[in-house]
C-alpha cells in the first residue's frame, strides 16, 4: 500500500489533491504537510497533517521516517510571476527544497513525484504543438527553477535509481484553493470576477494563447502517472500535458454563454505579459498519452460550466 507525503499541502494543488489521495489510498496513508498548520482547514482537520520545513532536510526526512512513507509528492514551490519579484529568493527555494525533497525520497527509498511546468519553455521553443524534446532556454527564474528541476529529477532517477516522476503542468483552474502569484491566474480570476461583477480586467492581453487544465483533470493524471508501469516509461519526468489552451478572449466567450452580460477589459501587467509570451501557446501532449495512457474529460465550456456552478454555491 502506498503511504504518500505530500509537502505544499495548503496549496491550490495540494488542498485539493490532499482529499483525492484521502479518498483514493485511505485517511491513515496520506500525511498532509506544511510550513504552518491552520486550525480550520480540512487539509488539517481530515486526516493526519505534519509542520513540515522543507527547506530544514534532517526535519523533512525525520516526518518521512515516522510515517515510513514510500512515496513523496513535493509541490511546495515558488509561482512564475512571485519569482520574479525575488528571483534569488525564488532559486533557493525552489532548488533547496527540491534538492532536499529528492534526498528523502533517495534515503527511504521512495517514489518521488514533483511539477514542472509549461514554464520550463522559453522564447526559443517552437510555440505551437511544443514538441516533448526540443529547446528548453526560459528567460524567467520560475523557468530556470523548473528546468533545472527536471534535469535534477533525470539525475536523482540516472545515479541512484529513485523513481521520479513529473508533468510540465499548464495553467491550473479551480474553485478551491487560489493560485499564489502565477502567470496564469488570470484564468482562474476571471470565472470569481464573473460571478461578483459579470466583467474582468485582465492582466494578460487578447491573443495570448496559453495551455490550462481544469483541476480534477490534473489531479487523476498525477495519480495516473505514479501508478503507472515504470517499464512503460521511456521520458519518467517533465511529460507536457494540457486539455485546452485559449486567450482571454476566448475564456471569455466560453462564460458568455452561461453569463450574457458578462464584459472582458484589459488593464496589461508588462511583467506576466512578458512572461506569457515566452511561454507555449500549445504543447505536444503524445508522450504522456502514448507512455501512461494521460486523457482528460474536461474541455473549455464543460470547465467553465463547473467553474460557475461551483462558485456561485459558495
Ligand atoms: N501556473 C503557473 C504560473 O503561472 C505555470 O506553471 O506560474
Amino acid at each position: 500500500m502506498r503511504k504518500i507525503l505530500i509537502t505544499g499541502s495548503l496549496g491550490q494543488i495540494g488542498s485539493e489533491l490532499t482529499h483525492k489521495l484521502r479518498e483514493v489510498y485511505g485517511q491513515e496513508n496520506v500525511i498532509a504537510s506544511a510550513r504552518r498548520q491552520p486550525e480550520d482547514n480540512p487539509v488539517v482537520t481530515e486526516g493526519i497533517f505534519e509542520i513540515v520545513d522543507v527547506m530544514d532536510y534532517e526535519n523533512f526526512l525525520a516526518i518521512a521516517k515516522k510515517h515510513q512513507v514510500n512515496t513523496i509528492i513535493h509541490l511546495a514551490a515558488l509561482l512564475s510571476a512571485k519569482a520574479e519579484e525575488e528571483p534569488a529568493q525564488a532559486w533557493h527555494l525552489n532548488m533547496q527544497s527540491l534538492i532536499n525533497a529528492l534526498e528523502v525520497a533517495k534515503e527511504v527509498k521512495a517514489l518521488f513525484f514533483t511539477c514542472s511546468s509549461i514554464g520550463a519553455f522559453g522564447p526559443s521553443s517552437p510555440k505551437d504543438n511544443t514538441p516533448q524534446d526540443t529547446i528548453q532556454r526560459p528567460t524567467t527564474m520560475y523557468g530556470i527553477t523548473k528546468l533545472a528541476g527536471e534535469l535534477l529529477c533525470d539525475y536523482y532517477f540516472n545515479k541512484y535509481g529513485v523513481d521520479t516522476r513529473s508533468v510540465r503542468f499548464p495553467g491550473l483552474i479551480s474553485y478551491q484553493t487560489l493560485p499564489g502569484g502565477g502567470t496564469t491566474d488570470y484564468a482562474v480570476h476571471i470565472y470569481y470576477d464573473a460571478i461578483k461583477q459579470k466583467a474582468y480586467t485582465s492582466f494578460i492581453n487578447k491573443g495570448t494563447t496559453m495551455d490550462m487544465m481544469y483541476m480534477p483533470d490534473a489531479l487523476n493524471a498525477i495519480i495516473q502517472l505514479i501508478e503507472a508501469d515504470p517499464n512503460q516509461l521511456i521520458h519518467r519526468n517533465a511529460f507536457n500535458v494540457s486539455a485546452m489552451a485559449f486567450d482571454p478572449e476566448e475564456i471569455a466567450v466560453s462564460i458568455k454563454k452561461y453569463i450574457p452580460e458578462f464584459k472582458i477589459s484589459y488593464d496589461v501587467d508588462p511583467i506576466r505579459q512578458g512572461i506569457a509570451d515566452s511561454w507555449p501557446n500549445a504543447m505536444d501532449i503524445s508522450a504522456a498519452q502514448q507512455e501512461w495512457g494521460f486523457k482528460t474529460e474536461y474541455d473549455l465550456d464543460k470547465m467553465t460550466q463547473d467553474m460557475l456552478k461551483q462558485l456561485s454555491q459558495k
